[in-house]
């Protein structure tokens, strides 16, 4: 495409590489995300773990053969993608994943990272007893991995030249405590501090770093089976929260959260960089 062609307004994000982490799960936001982005046109690198945790096997994780489906539906809207599996936390892993999507389709100028979590066995439980090892495990995924991949694309984008968006996932769990939630807490706080300091040192290369912090989405990693909604009381209980505690007066849905991330990757959010963006119905206003 010429650069005097005017892109089309329903494929605004045509030409660009986009790195979506945490993606291949169903119901997930991760998926909701790199959906939306290739709706908009970008090419998609679909980043995932696709596989169990060997440490913590009850902890939900995409499959690969979940991974491909993704690719298969991604590539059916009629954009290029690549798939990678890897941990986020782990850095020969990720550095391995960007160089490989990064060959296959350019340079990833628009990351979403999405992968994280916590739940039982993986970091859930009261403070005075969690095993160190989760809380380590819940720090590692959720930040270190959040770095290294940001870490991994910024490098690449610096070195092309090339100005780009990042958008973190954090949650109203990095606000606010939740009991239970200790490491998952301390771990979604780290990310708005990072995203901040990446915003920093990052804005005079042209890269955006923003953040979003989900409420109570019903995927799969709380509400499972209806997981979330059998702990608080079943749907009479489920009800009785929501009303109590979300304004807007439901869950949200992995498209609600995605499209905020669109937006934060996309030009119309050119003005914002380091903001940590709630989008929980009102659950969270601080
Ligand atoms: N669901 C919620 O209520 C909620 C609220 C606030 C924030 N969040 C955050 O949103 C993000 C996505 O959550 P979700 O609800 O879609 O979860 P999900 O479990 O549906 O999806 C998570 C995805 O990340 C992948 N993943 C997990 N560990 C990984 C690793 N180490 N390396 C690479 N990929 C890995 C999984 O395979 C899966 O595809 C997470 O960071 C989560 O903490 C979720």
């Amino acid at each position: 495409m010429s650069s005097t062609e005017p892109l089309s307004p329903l494929s605004p994000l045509a030409g660009k590489v986009a790195l979506v982490t945490g993606a291949a799960r169903p119901r997930g936001i991760g998926r909701a995300t790199a959906v939306q982005l290739a709706r908009s046109g970008a090419d998609i690198a679909c980043l995932d773990i696709a596989r169990p945790y060997d440490d913590a096997p009850a902890h939900g994780t995409a499959s690969a053969g979940e991974l491909d489906e993704l690719a298969a539906e991604l590539r059916g809207l009629g954009v290029r993608v690549a798939t990678a599996v890897a941990d986020v936390s782990v850095e020969e892993e990720v550095e391995n994943a960007v160089a490989q999507v990064s060959e296959e389709l350019g340079t990833v100028t628009l990351v979403a990272n999405v992968a994280g979590g916590s739940g039982p066995g993986f970091g859930l439980g009261p403070l005075l007893n969690i095993p160190v090892e989760e809380f380590r495990r819940v720090l590692d995924v959720n930040v270190i991995g959040t770095w290294l991949v940001s870490r991994a694309c910024a490098n690449r984008m610096i070195a092309a030249d090339l100005a780009g968006r990042i958008c973190n996932v954090s949650s109203q769990a990095g606000k606010r405590a939740f009991p239970f939630l200790g490491p998952y807490c301390a771990a979604k706080a780290g990310i708005i501090l990072l995203t901040q300091t990446m915003a920093t040192e990052l804005g005079p290369s042209g890269i955006s770093v923003n953040a979003v912090c989900p409420g109570t989405v019903d995927t799969n990693l709380i509400n499972k089976d209806a997981m979330f909604e059998q702990l608080m009381g079943g749907p009479e209980g489920l009800a009785a929260y929501v009303a109590r505690e979300i304004p807007l007066g439901r869950l949200q849905s992995a498209e609600e959260i995605a499209a905020a991330i669109c937006w934060l990757l996309s030009d119309d959010a050119r003005g914002v960089t380091g903001e940590a963006l709630n989008v929980s119905a009102g659950q969270t206003m601080v």
